[in-house]
């Protein structure tokens, strides 16, 4: 079967609408018909300051997540990446495979640096996208489910396995981005020329998986449009309109054009209360199962124990080739 690989931060009280239609949404979809893992990068997550006890239980409430929405343990490998110390070993490997220059242009990177100061910013933050690389080369992933501004540091990634692959053996598997049509990026209500982000300065242009339904649909009704009359998709001249479209063709699984025509004649109020009521409904269940998850932490460690074990298995053939390609004695 084809390996698919992809890793979302536990650094937020929840995943948010971008998250979920950007990437997650194929994640389920992706566990059949691929020998699928899943992980929380926890170790990507301190590359930003993070205090010990909240990273401990948004690991949890992610992985609860992650369970709500559809990921099956029994089909999928489902583990927290500090579990796996393999990650962090390859990734020094990668680090002395990298150029300066070339991780000094990866535009997340320059982004968040710029956001914390300059000064501030981690070394971690720096090498980020290179621990990432290990994350997917470590289990020959094939494929790569991730949002639009993950594109890059799969780019890097390619080029680090062909690098490593040419400079000593054939070791890894050039991995491919699987990029959502069409949810590949999802924008900010308040925003909608911005990605909606955890780390946008104000909330209320996110809708977070885990808020107070009551709470979405407000900010749903509040979503800044344009002052047209028109709904038409058109990103260009009308990105609030568009955004909610997508939002609202994904939630219902209705094609964009078959919104258009159902709105024709009719106003933004009643687009929004179109979006607000299908998010409710679409929250609703996932709320109840992520409280269900979370009230049995035994099982939750039994999952992951489960999950680590198996990645450990991938991962530890995979690194111990590659430091015998690099030059390190086998201990005995
Ligand atoms: P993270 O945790 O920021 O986001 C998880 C996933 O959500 C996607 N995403 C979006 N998609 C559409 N619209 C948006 N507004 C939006 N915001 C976020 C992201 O593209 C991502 O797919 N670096 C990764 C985590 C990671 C990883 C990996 C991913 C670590 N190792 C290995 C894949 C493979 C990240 O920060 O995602």
């Amino acid at each position: 079967l084809p390996r698919v690989l992809s890793g979302i931060q536990p650094t937020a009280d929840s995943f948010h609408l971008g998250n979920y239609l950007g990437a997650l949404k194929d994640w389920v979809g992706l566990q059949d018909g691929h020998d699928a893992l899943y992980f929380i990068p926890d170790l990507h997550a301190i590359t930003m300051p993070q205090d010990p006890k909240l990273l401990a239980k948004r690991t949890r409430v992610s992985v609860a997540q992650l369970l709500a929405i559809g990921i099956d343990p029994n089909k999928s490998t489902l583990f927290v990446q500090s579990q796996v110390p393999q990650h962090a070993e390859l990734a020094w490997v990668l680090n002395c495979l990298t150029g300066f220059g070339e991780a000094s242009r990866m535009t997340q990177f320059k982004d968040k640096s710029a956001r914390e100061g300059n000064e501030q910013a981690s070394v971690g933050l720096f090498t980020y996208p290179i621990l990432q690389a290990a994350d997917i080369l470590l289990y020959r992933a094939q494929l790569v489910p991730v949002g639009e501004d993950q594109r890059q540091h799969l780019e890097l990634t390619r080029d680090l396995a062909q690098r490593f692959n040419t400079r000593y053996k054939k070791t890894f598997v050039v991995p491919d981005a699987h990029i959502i049509k069409g949810t590949a990026k999802i924008f900010d209500l308040q925003n909608p020329t911005a990605k909606m982000s955890k780390s946008a300065a104000s909330d209320t242009g996110i809708i977070n998986l885990l808020d107070d339904p009551k709470i979405s649909a407000k900010r749903i009704k509040s979503a800044v449009t344009d002052t047209e009359r028109e709904i038409r998709f058109d990103p260009a001249t009308k990105p609030g309109v568009s955004n909610l479209l997508v939002i609202l063709g994904a939630l219902t699984g209705e094609p964009i054009e078959t919104l258009e025509t159902g709105y024709e004649g009719k106003g933004y109020g009643d687009l929004k209360g179109d979006v607000a009521d299908a998010l409710v409904e679409f929250v609703t269940p996932i709320q109840a199962q992520v409280t269900e998850f979370l009230a049995d932490p035994a099982e939750l460690d039994r999952i992951l124990t489960i999950g680590a074990e198996r990645a450990r298995a991938i991962a530890s053939v995979t690194l111990r080739q590659v430091y015998e390609r690099v030059g390190f004695l086998t201990p005995k």
